[in-house]
C-alpha cells in the first residue's frame, strides 16, 4: 500500500509532483488553515505531514496520526509550531526549510527598513487620499542610513544577509545573540551585548528564532532602552516582541517607528498600530516570492521523500 503524506495546505505543483513519486498525497479542499480538529482527522494514518507554519503540531496531533508517522516536514524556516521533543518521543522526524528564504527574507526587511525610514506607506496613503501636497524642502523628511548604525539581534542565516545589504548601504553593525558569528571579519561587525545593543543601534533588527527564550524579548523595559530616534523591524516570529507595550513605545514616542512583518497573534494585529502613520506593516511575506516558495515546498517534498525512502532527512531538526 502507498504511504499516506497528508499536506495541510496547497503548496506549489513542483512540490507536489515529488511527493507523488513518494506516496499517496491528500490535500485539503478548501485554500484555508485547517481548524485543529480538522488538522488531527486529516492526519490519521499519515506516514508524513508537510506542515504549514500556522500549524500546530504536537504529541496529541502525532498520536491521532498513528504509529505510522515518521515525519513532519514544516514549510519554513522556523518550526516553533511543532513539538518536537513530544514528536522525537514518538520516533517522528521534523525538518524545515534553511538557506532557500534566507535572501528574500532579508530582501522584504531591508524593504520595510526603507519605507520605514522614507516614509513610503504614508507617502502612498497621502496621495490615495487625494489630498493636496507639494515639493518644498521640508516636506515629509525622513532618516538616512548612511553612518547609522544596524543591532542585529541574531546573526544566523538571515540575519546576515541583512548585515550584507545594510553595509552596502554604508551602515555599522553591531549584533547580540547566543553565540559569536564567522562573518564578523566580512561584515565588520562588532558583538556586543543586548543591552549596549539597544541603547546604541539606529535600527534595531530581530533575527532570532522563537523560543522560549527569546518570547517577549522586545518588552517594555527593551523598547524603553532604545533611542527614541531608533526604529524596531520585525521579520522573525511575532511573540518575539510584547506587541502591546510596542504601541505603547510607539505612542509615547520612545521609539521612532517600526517594521513589523509578523504578530503576535496572527493573522490578527495589536488594533493601536492599525492607527499609526510611524508604523509600516506587511502580512508575513518575509518568504513570499515565487522563487523562494517553490524552493521551500520543493525543499520540504524532497525531506518527506528522503524519510519514506528510508533515507536521512536534508534538514532534520532538533528540539
Ligand atoms: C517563515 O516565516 C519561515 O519561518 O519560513
Ligand atoms: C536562514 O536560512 C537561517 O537558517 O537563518
Amino acid at each position: 500500500m502507498r504511504m499516506r503524506i497528508v499536506v495541510t495546505r496547497r503548496i506549489p505543483e513542483a512540490a507536489l509532483a515529488v511527493l507523488r513519486e513518494a506516496g499517496e498525497v491528500w490535500l485539503p479542499e478548501a485554500d484555508r488553515a485547517l481548524e485543529p480538529d480538522e488538522l488531527r482527522k486529516a492526519v490519521d494514518g499519515a506516514a508524513a505531514v508537510v506542515s504549514m507554519l500556522h500549524d500546530r503540531i504536537d504529541g496529541p496531533v502525532a498520536d491521532a496520526a498513528g504509529p505510522g508517522l515518521r515525519v513532519v516536514a514544516n514549510v519554513a524556516v522556523g518550526y516553533d509550531n511543532i513539538d518536537v521533543p513530544a514528536l522525537a518521543e514518538r520516533n517522528v522526524l521534523v525538518t524545515n526549510t534553511p538557506g532557500v528564504l534566507t535572501d528574500a527574507t532579508a530582501d522584504l526587511t531591508f524593504s520595510l527598513l526603507l519605507a520605514l525610514t522614507r516614509r513610503i506607506g504614508e507617502g502612498d496613503r497621502l496621495l490615495r487620499a487625494r489630498e493636496p501636497w507639494s515639493f518644498h524642502l521640508g516636506f515629509m523628511l525622513g532618516s538616512g542610513l548612511q553612518g547609522k548604525t544596524l543591532g542585529i539581534i541574531g546573526l544566523g542565516g538571515i540575519g546576515t544577509a541583512v548585515a550584507r545589504r545594510a553595509r552596502a548601504f554604508g551602515m555599522n553593525i553591531v549584533y547580540s545573540g547566543r553565540s559569536r558569528s564567522a562573518a564578523e571579519t566580512e561584515l565588520d561587525a562588532r558583538f556586543v551585548s543586548r543591552e549596549e545593543l539597544l541603547t546604541t543601534a539606529d535600527v534595531v533588527s530581530l533575527h532570532c528564532p522563537l523560543t522560549p527564550q527569546t518570547r517577549h524579548l522586545i518588552d517594555a523595559e527593551a523598547l524603553g532602552a532604545m533611542k527614541n530616534t531608533a526604529y524596531l523591524i520585525n521579520t522573525t516570529r511575532g511573540p518575539v516582541v510584547d506587541e502591546a507595550a510596542l504601541a505603547d513605545a510607539l505612542r509615547r514616542g520612545e521609539i521612532a517607528g517600526a517594521g513589523l512583518d509578523v504578530f503576535e497573534k496572527e493573522p490578527e494585529v495589536e488594533p493601536r498600530l492599525l492607527d499609526l502613520d510611524n508604523v509600516v506593516l506587511t502580512p508575513h511575506l518575509g518568504s513570499a516570492t515565487v522563487e523562494t516558495r517553490t524552493e521551500m515546498a520543493l525543499l520540504a517534498a524532497r525531506n518527506v521523500a528522503a524519510v519514506l525512502a528510508g533515507e536521512a532527512p536534508l534538514n532534520p531538526v532538533r528540539g
